[in-house]
């Protein structure tokens, strides 16, 4: 089998930079749903006819089917001069058995649909056939006509046809199927005398008849499939619809989804049994959720991977690896090279991003952690920023395993804080810590006493503070003349009970 993929048209309704068949649906260009679709059947040539904004289409298609044959169409003179441009690009390999033709403007066309109208077509013994569609709204697509007795006469294009012609609901779809020999004997035999002074393809059909040539159609039960995108309208539409599809399947494959119309999945993206969606989650890309993880609600996940049991919560993510059974969110992001160990944590309001954090490692709240490894079981205080970027170069941080670190700490990269270590809290760590040392670098703590009844008298501040102390009081003096100590991390952090307090 061979397949031609029409791809030349302008698109000029999308009002767009970008090529029509270029523009996405479910994280996928359009053509590449087609695309993907053919090779379903497994042809052995797919030839892709390109004409407008080629050098965006070309390429794009290059690179999703290598091998693919690419016929130039300099000028769109219609679709049978289309496919007669894709014919000839094949010129010194002529095609035997079927020619399929397909639109590449189709995202919801599957295989199957494809496979089975391929075989209907060759046990019939057809010369072409049609792939056809009822509509409940025929306007702008070729009319199938039939004779008294039911066979396929003829395709009339809108534009020609009479106003009884124009009632039959009853489409060609635009997907036809051609015995090889007879297209390549009949394309040069079309011509351009019509309405719109165009090379129709559908002309074939009465070749073919004329010959004496088997002509039939196959009514597809789900016109949607074959359903093309002319406008933004329709794109967003047909989005939806692709979503609809995709959620669904995901649902009868043994995933949860609380709210299928605010979910959105990707074509690309794998779901295993038993995960959970809750509403307002986008899983884009290539994001692969692994088995009973529950990610939501409102969640963006662009190309990662989350591992069984993960809990992902309020977080967008891209490019990152969530382990299994590990804990994201509320209000995290990760950005691209985050991977989290089995039964980590990144917590509310953390930003990571190059950084790899170990199993069963913590970084709980408020924090930024970039270009940095941190070992397994390691705490990662609150308030903990990774100085990754001294203004010209970027650099790492390095932190051991089981390492505890202070709330309110920065780490200035590169510094590489050993295994089992502490920081206090407010350390600014700009030389490496031993493994097992404790690091303070904050200043000890002076307490001015009654500064606030002098300095701040007759505020409110001042009088709560007065109601507080002795009667008898001491005067105004400066407590760290009785001896400045290195604090201890005893109150550094902010805990929640976790790891973090003690
Ligand atoms: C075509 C069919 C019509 C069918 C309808 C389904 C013909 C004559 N008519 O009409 O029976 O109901 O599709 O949507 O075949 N293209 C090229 N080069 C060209 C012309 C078209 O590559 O010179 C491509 C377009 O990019 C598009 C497809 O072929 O993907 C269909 O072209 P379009 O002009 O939309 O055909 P219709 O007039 O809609
Ligand atoms: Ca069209």
């Amino acid at each position: 089998m061979t397949v031609i993929v029409l791809a030349a048209g302008g698109g000029t309704r999308m009002k767009s930079k970008t090529m029509k068949v270029l523009h996405p649906v479910a994280g996928r260009s359009m053509v590449g749903h087609v695309l993907a679709a053919v090779q379903g059947v497994q042809p052995r040539r797919v030839v892709t006819v390109v004409g407008h904004q080629r050098e965006q289409v070309a390429p794009h298609v290059e690179a999703l089917l290598p091998g693919v044959v690419l016929a130039v169409q300099e000028e769109q003179r219609g679709t049978g001069h289309a496919v007669r441009v894709a014919m000839e690009a094949l010129a010194g390999e002529e095609p035997s058995g079927t020619v399929l033709v397909a639109y590449a403007d189709t995202p919801l066309l599957q295989s199957e649909s494809l496979a089975r109208f391929a075989e209907e077509h060759e046990a019939a013994q057809r010369a072409v056939s049609i792939l056809s569609g009822v509509v409940e709204r025929p306007t702008g697509y070729g009319r199938i006509v039939r004779d008294a007795v039911g066979d396929v006469e003829a395709i009339v294009e809108e534009k020609d046809a009479t106003p009884e012609q124009r009632d039959i609901r009853e489409i060609n779809s635009g997907i036809l199927a051609f015995d090889a020999a007879f297209l390549a004997e009949a394309l040069p035999r079309l011509s351009d005398d019509n309405a719109n002074g165009e090379y129709y393809l559908t002309d074939t059909v009465h070749l073919a008849r004329e010959a004496g040539l088997h002509v039939g159609a196959h009514v597809i039960d789900d016109v949607a499939q074959t359903e093309g995108v002319n406008d933004r309208v329709q794109l967003a539409a047909m989005g939806r619809e692709m979503n609809r599809r995709i959620v669904e399947r995901w649902m009868r494959s043994g995933v949860s989804v609380m709210d299928p119309d605010t979910t959105w999945v990707d074509a690309d993206a794998v779901l295993h049994p038993d995960v959970t969606l809750l509403p307002g989650v986008q899983l884009l890309g290539a994001t692969v959720v692994g088995e009973d993880a529950v990610v939501g609600p409102d969640s963006t996940l662009q190309d990662c991977e989350v591992g069984a049991g993960a809990r992902v919560v309020r977080t967008h993510a891209q490019l990152a690896v969530i382990g299994a059974g590990a804990n994201v969110g509320p209000f995290s992001y990760l950005r691209p090279g985050t991977v989290l160990g089995a039964d980590g944590k990144i917590g509310a309001f953390v930003e990571t991003k190059n950084a790899d954090i170990g199993a069963g490692a913590k970084v709980p709240h408020l924090s930024y952690v970039g270009d940095a490894e941190i070992g397994e079981g390691t705490n990662i205080g609150a308030g903990t920023i990774f100085a990754n970027y001294d203004g010209v170069a970027k650099h790492r941080t390095t932190v051991g395993r089981h390492a505890r670190t202070g709330s309110n700490n920065t780490f200035v990269a590169p510094v590489a804080i050993g295994d089992g270590a502490s920081t206090a809290g407010g350390t600014v760590v700009r030389r490496d810590v031993p493994p097992g040392a404790l690091a303070v670098s904050s200043a000890p703590q002076r307490n001015l006493a009654e500064w606030v009844l002098s300095r701040r008298a007759g505020t409110a501040q001042a009088s709560a503070a007065a109601a507080a102390l002795p009667v008898e009081r001491p005067g105004v003096r400066d407590s760290s003349a009785d001896g400045a100590q290195a604090e201890a991390p005893s109150e550094e952090h902010g805990g929640d009970g976790e790891e973090q307090s003690r």
